[in-house]
């Protein structure tokens, strides 16, 4: 069989005449500034990109022992107004979104204007509530434009929003909702998935029958015409409620400092619940949005589609914040790559004429199973780059999207960051360098990743050398707290390597300076790009009154990038039976939601410990991996160093369990 090549190039003399940063010295130059002064670095950026009301004082100011950080402070701005009013001078009735509906006989072409209007009436409605900056707001939308509309009108008026996915579960709303303590909730009676109503007013209503904490109004959207139960002393139709009498077409901005928050959105991390990561207002949006220009190469009369639920981070940045302050168009798609059938992505792509794809791989590798027919019924030709984001993607995936959907042309921008970043981290640009299927490429500018050996925490020497992923200096995206909870800020992500912000990812670098990410090395897992963490899925199963213990783990999943594989130990006298594994997947589906469904169970006598009684995951990981099969394996030393065990005997039954799940 032929060799794959190393690296992909095809685009790059074409991209050179046209793209923003169009060399790699070019790269390397703005790369070397943006490192060594980031004051004249992001200074003329930020005046280029957004609009001020008063200028900064200063840059940046920072201290990353104490998880301080702090951008262009002094300076005074609203997200709203660069999202929209800036533009209404002269893109006014340029498309901001075009609405495609999970039916495909369902789609609306939104203009900066109707935008704007739409968001100047919700903001006008929270005003009349008495909702004032500071505030904070949870969202809980499907995929429709009054979801951007929603949080627009927040930060035009400076409440927090905090985005809850729509997938997630009552009990996952309620507690992002005791925690967050919003004084308004923002829901629609239901949404469309794949043909199907998901009932999100209903999941609304336990959540907040569940919460402690009480909301004073809900705001209900109207959008699947599915019947909803109503409390007419709290609850509101949105259509009524911007109807109503008296409210003004118009509403001032709120000036809002550099750091003042802009929202809040819960995730899930190695410990305890999700945590509520809180981003700032400039850096943010100015991260945002040139990454999004430079990243995608983005021109002014392109269409760009990013495919992410704004539930999630990917969402924020690149559907709403970043687009919009470029005063670009993208699509906004309610429904998914399967309905009606699996040729709808590039169906979409062919309707607005798609320049610029954003996808996550998991979709592409459920995409490419179907056949590669279903890629070629459409006219995809007006796909000009194309990206991914959310798990490492592998080879196979890559090179079918790189052949069927990028015609062995379009670059693919496989960017790395997290919900905590804010924006791409590391991730190639277009015209900089060949692409390596698999590796992120070069850091963004201001972007200093360092790889330390775990055991040594000293930077690696070698080329290829794996470690854990660290970031030494901050860039304007980042968060800068964890909402009401800084210790914790400070303890996830600074107390690693005091003065460095630790991703939580292993990586390398290779011998041409290329960055690769291995994956996580906490114990968090990475389902279909979405981030869980193990223990909230134990935590989910302990609830289960038949059940002693649980261990949860992430395995190779074809399809999924990582399946969810639990340990469970159940009571005495407890029959193991098949009843009780699908009740423990339904209490995870009720706990959380349905992305967190485990793919595997095994029942378990007992789990490897340490002395002081912690579970030994990384041995799990390996099991469930399928990676021992010898019962043997702890005395022949297969499973490396167990002499912390408590117990080494556990570990052969559980051995025996995994090969008999696979027979
Ligand atoms: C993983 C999503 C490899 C990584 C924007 C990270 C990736 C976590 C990539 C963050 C990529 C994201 N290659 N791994 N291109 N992008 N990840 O917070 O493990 O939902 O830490 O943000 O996804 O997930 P989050």
């Amino acid at each position: 069989m032929e060799k794959p090549p190393k690296w992909y190039d095809a685009h790059l003399d074409e991209y050179r005449k046209v793209a923003y940063i169009n060399s790699r010295a070019q790269y390397d130059e703005m790369y070397r500034q943006s490192l060594e002064n980031p004051d004249a670095f992001w200074g003329p950026l930020a005046k280029e990109y957004l609009s001020w009301y008063r200028d900064w004082d200063r840059v940046l100011d920072y201290d990353f022992v104490e998880g301080r950080i702090e951008w262009f402070g002094g300076g005074k701005l609203n997200a709203s107004y660069n999202c929209l009013d800036r533009h209404l001078e002269d893109k006014a009735d340029k498309v901001a979104y075009y609405f495609e509906g999970d039916d495909p006989g369902m789609s609306r072409s939104v203009t900066y204007r109707e935008l704007y209007e739409e968001v100047n009436k919700v903001a006008a409605w929270l005003v009349a509530q008495g909702i004032k900056k500071g505030d904070r707001v949870v969202i809980y939308l499907p995929m429709i434009i009054q979801l951007p509309v929603a949080m627009l009108a927040c930060a035009r008026i400076g409440a927090i929003h905090s985005v809850v996915f729509g997938g997630f579960s009552a009990e996952s709303l309620a507690s992002r909702i005791e925690d967050s303590h919003p004084r308004i909730l923002i829901t629609s009676d239901g949404g469309f998935r794949a043909g199907k109503v998901v009932s999100l007013k209903k999941n609304a209503d336990e959540a907040l029958k569940l919460s402690e904490w009480e909301v004073e109004k809900v705001l209900v959207y109207r959008h699947a015409g599915n019947g909803v139960e109503w409390d007419a002393g709290r609850e509101v139709w949105w259509h009524e409620a911007i109807a109503q009498d008296g409210l003004p077409d118009y509403v001032e901005p709120e000036p809002m400092d550099a750091e003042d928050p802009l929202f809040i959105l819960y995730t899930s991390g190695s410990t305890g619940k999700p945590k509520g990561v809180l981003h700032t207002t400039a850096g943010y949006l100015l991260y945002g949005a040139v990454s999004t220009r430079w990243v995608f190469d983005i021109k002014d009369d392109e269409v760009f589609w990013c495919t992410a639920d704004i539930g999630w981070v990917t969402g924020h940045t690149y559907i709403v914040y970043g687009p919009l302050t470029c005063g670009l168009t993208t699509v906004l798609f309610e429904g998914v790559p399967s309905y009606p059938a699996y040729d709808r992505f590039w169906a979409v792509v062919e309707k607005y004429k798609v320049a610029k794809f954003y996808t996550a791989p998991t979709a592409i590798r459920a995409i490419a199973r179907e056949g590669d027919e279903l890629a070629h019924k459409h006219d995809t030709s007006c796909l000009k780059l194309l990206g991914t984001v959310g798990e490492p993607i592998n080879p196979e995936a890559w090179r079918w999207y790189y052949h069927h959907i990028g015609r062995d042309w379009c670059p693919i921008m496989d960017t790395w960051w997290q919900t905590e970043t804010g924006g791409h981290m590391i991730t190639p640009l277009p015209a900089v360098a060949p692409i390596k299927p698999g590796s992120c490429s070069f850091p963004f500018f201001g972007v200093e990743p360092v790889v330390l050996d775990a055991d040594t925490g000293r930077p690696v020497e070698f080329a290829n050398q794996e470690g854990a992923l660290f970031i030494k200096k901050p860039w304007p995206g980042m968060a800068r707290t964890v909402y009401g909870d800084h210790e914790r800020f400070k303890e996830t992500y600074f107390s690693k390597m005091p003065g460095m912000y630790f991703t939580g990812d292993g990586a390398k670098q290779d011998e041409d300076g290329y960055w690769w990410i291995i994956g996580r090395i906490d114990d968090v897992i990475n389902v279909s790009g979405h981030r869980l963490g193990t223990a909230e899925i134990e935590s989910a199963l302990v609830l289960h009154e038949d059940v002693a213990e649980a261990a949860v783990v992430g395995f190779p999943h074809a399809l999924k990038g990582q399946g969810i594989y639990a340990f469970v130990s159940v009571k005495p006298n407890i029959a193991t039976t098949e009843a009780l594994k699908k009740d423990l997947v339904a209490l995870v589906r009720k706990e959380i939601g349905p992305i967190a469904t485990p793919d595997l169970i095994q029942w378990a006598d007992a789990l490897p410990k340490t002395r002081s009684g912690k579970i030994m995951r990384r041995l799990l990981s390996k099991i469930a991996a399928g990676a021992v099969t010898d019962p043997e394996a702890v005395e022949k030393g297969v499973l490396g160093d167990v002499s912390t065990i408590t117990d080494p005997e556990v570990l052969r039954p559980l051995i025996l369990g995994r090969l008999s799940l696979n027979s």
